[in-house]
């Protein structure tokens, strides 16, 4: 079993090493999602967490909400501060498992895609609900198992192995674990609604050259393995996604979750 104080410090280092921007791009139709199903307006106050570059928390802040956004990596909160400055949102450097803020300090907590990499999700979900207001609410997107993301990712772990005693990260778009784990810290009114992110590129080698670039995790796996062995991961992924040289078209599909305290 990883150490969490051990984990979190490696992940700090990670989610800063890629060139992440050109990813929060492709995801950022998922943040709008988000936020038009949580709907926070000018008597909210929003926490993002896992902000990453601020898609979301952005969104919420031309809302009207005041917004506090967080994320565990560095370079994340540089980055974010650099993209939302002068629209008011207040950046920290902050765990999902550990959030520097006081009890019922939001009507809304958010995550696109970030909730999701918590390693004890009943300990981020128990922080998420300690931080809400009675009656709040709480979203996040998640990868579906059965979609690209989840196939990738499965695509992987016989290359990288499965991160030792980390659950399954597709497990928070499984509806049955989701409404379990949510009820389970005190959250009703769950909903689940299944979206796509519609992916073009221009062939296999194009998207997993994409992925190397601008997603952190993959750059950690690659640098993990050593040139060799990434190659041959890559080219399990991109054996997945169609003929070598062809126009790459796929639906990345993920669920919007909502909850209320
Ligand atoms: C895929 S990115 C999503 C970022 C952003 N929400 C977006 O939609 O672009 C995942 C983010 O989760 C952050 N993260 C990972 N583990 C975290 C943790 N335990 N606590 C807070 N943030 C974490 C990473 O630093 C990264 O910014």
């Amino acid at each position: 079993m990883t150490e969490p104080a051990e984990f979190r410090d490696r992940m700090r280092r990670v989610w800063g090493g890629a060139d992440y921007p050109a990813l929060a791009e492709r995801l950022a139709p998922a943040a709008h999602d988000l936020v038009d199903a949580l709907a926070p307006g000018p008597a909210d106050r929003v926490l993002d967490v896992a902000a990453g570059t601020g898609s979301a928390a952005a969104l919420a802040r031309e809302r009207g909400a005041a917004v506090v956004a967080t994320d565990l990596a560095p370079r994340m909160v540089e980055l974010g501060r650099a993209a939302t400055a002068g629209t008011g949102v207040v950046w920290l450097e902050a765990d999902a498992e550990a959030l520097p803020l006081p009890d019922g300090a939001a009507e809304v907590v958010q995550s696109s895609f970030g909730l999701i990499f918590a390693p004890r999700p009943e300990v981020a979900l128990a922080e998420a609900r300690r931080v809400l207001v009675p009656g709040g609410r709480l979203g996040f997107t998640a990868w579906t198992p059965d979609g690209f993301m989840g196939r990738m990712t499965a695509a992987m772990l016989p290359h990288t192995g499965a991160p030792p005693g980390l659950p399954d990260q597709m497990d928070w778009a499984r509806p049955d674990v989701v409404r379990d784990r949510l009820t389970a810290a005190g959250f009703g009114e769950v909903t689940l609604t299944e979206r796509a992110l519609p992916w073009h590129f221009d062939s296999p080698a194009d998207m997993t050259a994409f992925f190397r670039a601008h997603s952190p995790a993959h750059a950690a796996a690659a640098a993990g393995l050593g040139e060799e062995r990434a190659a041959a991961m890559f080219a399990d992924i991109e054996a997945m996604t169609g003929p070598p040289g062809e126009p790459v078209r796929l639906d990345a599909a993920y669920l919007v979750v909502t909850a209320t305290d």
